[in-house]
């Protein structure tokens, strides 16, 4: 065989093998659908913005800092939590274990300020109140609920001496000028990463505050290989620049399917990460779940967020959203988890998803509707359709279909016309096809 012969088909050869591996890692990210995102520091003391407070100077430094002196925790139940997050239907959580304000949850050995031995690390259990490990009893709290564990992590740490950026408006050196200097600030995280990978192993990365830094400067491929070599199936979002998983969108709202193959859309129950009460903008258990079928029907996850007061209570508000989710996730779990998305605007105005072996189609119409509800391009014959959750079955019938055309026609599909099926927030159609989907995409015509 000619030599270029045989390296392309060796570069396939590898290509292949990543992607079966990529795929096979990514499957239970890819199954879950839904997970909760926790943002809890000290910002939730004075129930200020999670250190963007300081760096965009709505407070002075040392005056956001002094949260960190009486942050006590003192009726955090992280059992209740994981219980709570376990009832949501949702199967992973990633919970902050430092913010880009540099406050450590866990007892982080490393020191900030190298030059003075004396100094504490900058963690909760040696500068606040609360002087206990609030990450690990979460970690392991989430594990006993069969739960997957996400680490958020800020690699860019707005406190520490040796790190550029400070606030909006001021910096301390530039990584140029003192590359000794920047290089000990990479040592830093690197050890940081390195406890929380071995005490908490976590199953997933949640990276934070790239964009400050290139992918050469973070030392990304180095923290990549680090994690990967301790964990080999663990899963980095994509954060961290270079070695991304999956893509993160940030609080906006597919209208298409996003180009990546795994992404997550992180999203607040009201307008801020962190637990704010003068926030009253909660999102309803309806508009969440209407998001949330929108993205299962785009192919992606949703990373909904809650944000613990100081003391450790979860807001009232958040509660209710999570466990209304976990009522409609229950009832309609076949069409959620384990689902791949659906079928696309142009076949069905309204989110749908696939089951994998792509024989039953899930519908997902609003709890209010009524009348007929259509599917367009459809060729198989229908089995039957269900709704979900209920006994109740509803009738169907073609449209339009010509006899001599291989077009298919219109699927009508008739509601039932009392009320009882209906689901208060959103139900959900199992159409059982005959076959594997089989559809028509073309502009009609002869
Ligand atoms: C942004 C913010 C941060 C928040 C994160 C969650 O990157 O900097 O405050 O934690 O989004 O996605």
């Amino acid at each position: 065989m000619k030599p270029l012969r045989y390296s392309v088909l060796l570069l396939l050869f590898f290509n292949s093998t990543f992607l079966f591996a990529q795929n096979e890692k990514m499957q239970w990210f890819g199954d879950a659908k839904l997970g909760i995102f926790i943002h809890w520091g000290i910002y939730s003391v004075d129930g200020t913005d999670e250190s963007w407070a300081f760096y965009n100077k709505k407070v002075p430094y040392p005056v956001y800092m002094s949260q960190l002196n009486r942050w006590q925790a003192e009726n955090y139940h992280p059992e209740d939590w994981a219980k709570l997050i376990k009832q949501s239907g949702a199967k992973y959580t990633v919970l902050t274990s430092k913010h880009h304000d540099g406050v450590a949850l866990w007892d982080t050995k490393q020191i900030p300020e190298v030059a003075n031995r004396k100094s504490q690390p900058l963690s909760v259990v040696k500068r606040a109140p609360a002087k206990r490990d609030l990450f690990t009893p979460f970690s392991e709290a989430v594990r006993k609920e069969g739960l997957k564990l996400g680490v958020y992590y800020s690699i860019l740490d707005w406190s520490h001496p040796d790190y550029p950026g400070f606030t909006k408006d001021s910096s301390r050196y530039q990584i140029k000028s003192d590359p000794v200097r920047w290089e000990r600030f990479c040592t830093y995280n690197r050890n940081q990463l390195s406890e929380l990978m071995l005490q908490q192993n976590p199953d997933l990365w949640w990276f934070d505050g790239g964009w400050e830094h290139s992918a050469e400067e973070w030392q990304a491929p180095e923290l990549g290989k680090m994690l990967r070599d301790h964990n080999k199936g663990v899963i980095i979002n994509g954060r961290l620049p270079g070695q991304g998983d999956y893509d993160t969108p940030e609080q906006n709202f597919p209208v298409q399917r996003p180009k990546e193959k795994y992404w997550e859309l992180c999203l607040t129950t009201n307008n801020n990460w962190g637990y704010q009460p003068k926030d009253d903008h909660w999102k309803s258990p309806q508009e969440i779940i209407t998001i949330f079928a929108d993205v299962i029907s785009n192919g992606g996850n949703l990373l909904l967020d809650i944000g613990p007061m100081a003391d450790g209570t979860i807001p009232v508000q958040q509660v209710e959203i999570l466990q209304e989710l976990g009522r409609w996730n229950a009832k309609h779990e076949e069409a959620i988890f384990s689902t791949v998305g659906g079928i696309g605007p142009g076949h069905f105005y309204g989110p749908s998803t696939l089951s994998k072996d792509s024989t039953a189609l899930y519908l997902f119409i609003p709890g209010h509707a009524s009348g007929d509800i259509h599917v367009r391009g459809l060729k198989n014959d229908v089995e039957s359709i269900e709704v979900l959750g209920t006994n109740v079955l509803a009738k169907s019938h073609v449209v339009g279909k010509i006899s001599w055309s291989d077009k298919p026609g219109l699927l009508f599909i008739d509601l039932p016309k009392d009320q009882v099926w209906q689901d208060p927030i959103m139900t959900v159609l199992k159409v059982k096809l005959k076959g594997k989907l089989n559809l028509y995409n073309g502009s009609g015509g002869l």
